[in-house]
């Protein structure tokens, strides 16, 4: 049996598989984002251990005494600063806190940043965090001895050491992606050394064991192996088996992910595409990330008072964009904007325009900057053979075939089932303990595939030019 346990922003999610991948028990526990000032996102890491161990309780019921592994996904690029004795300095600093926009775009500046990490420096990433606390808190950066990402503190509280793996280490800027390697130049551009990070491993490795109080508190053997694992893109890249260059997932969650594996490492920082290491030995991804996907729907429901299921439910067959337009840049945009700045906009307004339009155009607006994210994945060289849909958002049929007729290419769909960084987390576990590799991250079983609607293609073409000339038109309006 394997155990998978995913960090992520609203909750911590755990499975429990057996040694043929089937899904034994899951379990999970709430988290909440306190945002004590505008553009601010922080959480406490002692409530990530508290959620962690409600989850661990909850599979313990399930028996674990034959338990080898356990392997952690986390949301990325998160600051957590201990101090000498590991005590933690401050809340974590999440993905999704811009207040470090400055100091990204200063290191962003000097031109190797890019060239080392194969990236721009994006404000949610961490090296500008650690910036902006020197800055701003040079009281706790004095004491800071060490960096965490959030999924390595809980790994840290697990094992009691110090590691990280180079699928989440690739989005702090400080990893030198292509040697899979930290990168001392990025770092002392920082302040910071190789003393502060933790050692590295890959994500399908051992990188250490299960504290012995924690095995007898669960009922686990001795020596539990703790995997690499995976940033949660990463994760569930293994969770749905997108582990080779022509498999990719689109994930309609809260923000929205086209997330390609690739065989070699090719670096396009121009475009706003992530180029990461993959969790798996030589083996690299890239994404496009939209900011606000679900994030967006849920935004327009809340305004008009429905719930988003219902507002896509009575849409009916596919049709031709809607004449309004929607930009759903709610808090600035990655790929391929990189604009922390830009804000949405609905244009296009008309006495016709009713709700349903008006939710056609959300759902447009996010197809839409989903197919920017295609051209600029496309722009580096990297081909789409074969997409999955997964996340809260693949439940809408009508979004769905608005995506596979946008990109003009068939949106597989897996059968009920979570086959996200949880899962993909204990599949990771199940490779450091048996020395199983890729071959093991096989696709799920899919429940159905949504073809393009070629009557369409034409109509979403001309949709995608328009909405590229009202993105040109709102840039720089402040
Ligand atoms: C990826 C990113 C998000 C977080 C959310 O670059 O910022 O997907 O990992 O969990």
């Amino acid at each position: 049996m394997y155990i998978g346990l995913d960090l992520g922003t609203s909750g911590l999610k755990g499975v429990l598989i057996d040694d043929a991948q089937a899904v034994l028990a899951e379990a999970s526990a709430p988290l909440t984002v306190s945002r004590p000032q505008e553009g601010w996102s922080e959480q406490s890491p002692a409530d990530w251990i508290a959620a962690a161990e409600a989850v661990m309780d909850a599979l313990s019921a399930h028996g674990l005494s034959q338990v080898r592994a356990i392997g952690l996904s986390g949301q990325m690029h998160g600051a957590t600063l201990l101090d000498a004795s590991d005590e933690v300095l401050r809340p974590c600093i999440l993905w999704n806190d811009t207040r470090s926009h400055e100091e990204a775009a200063e290191l962003d500046g000097d031109p190797m940043f890019r060239r080392v990490t194969g990236n721009i420096v994006f404000p949610g990433f961490t090296a500008p965090k650690l910036l902006w606390v020197q800055r701003h808190e040079p009281r706790i950066r004095e004491k800071v001895a060490r960096v965490l990402l959030p999924k390595d503190y809980l790994r840290l509280w697990l094992t009691g050491e110090h590691v990280a793996e180079m699928s989440d280490a690739a989005g702090t800027s400080w990893l030198d992606t292509g040697k899979r390697d930290w990168s001392d130049d990025c770092l002392s551009a920082t302040g910071l050394t190789r003393a502060h990070m933790p050692r590295l491993v890959e994500g399908s490795e051992v990188s250490g064991n299960l504290r012995d109080a924690l095995s007898s508190r669960w009922g686990l053997p001795k020596g539990v192996v703790i995997a690499g694992g995976g940033g949660d893109n990463a994760a569930s890249g293994v969770g749905v088996g997108v582990v080779k260059a022509g498999d990719a997932f689109v994930s309609l969650g809260t923000s929205g992910v086209l997330f390609a594996a690739n065989d070699g490492y090719q670096p396009a920082p121009e475009t706003a595409v992530h180029t990461f290491c993959h969790a798996l030995p030589n083996t690299w991804h890239q994404m496009g990330v939209i900011l606000a996907a679900t994030d967006a729907l849920n935004w327009y429901a809340g305004l008009v008072g429905d719930t988003a299921a219902n507002l896509t439910g009575a849409l009916g067959d596919l049709k031709s964009p809607s004449k309004t337009l929607f930009l759903p840049y709610l808090g600035g945009e990655r790929t391929p904007l990189n604009d922390a700045a830009i804000r949405g906009a609905f244009l296009g307004l008309e006495h016709a325009t009713d709700r349903a339009a008006a939710t056609r155009a959300v759902l447009e607006g996010v197809t839409f900057a989903i197919r920017d994210s295609r051209d600029a994945l496309a722009a580096t060289g990297t081909r789409i053979e074969r997409l999955l849909a997964v996340g809260g958002g693949s439940r809408s049929d009508y979004w769905l075939k608005a995506i596979a007729t946008a990109l003009d290419i068939p949106v597989h769909l897996p059968v009920a089932g979570d086959f996200g960084g949880a899962f993909g987390a204990a599949r990771l576990a199940l490779m450091a303990a048996t020395g199983a590799g890729a071959e093991i991250a096989t696709l799920p079983p899919i429940a159905r595939t949504v073809d393009p609607d070629r009557a369409l293609t034409a109509a979403f073409d001309a949709g995608h030019a328009r909405y590229r000339a009202a993105q040109s038109a709102i840039r720089g309006l402040k």
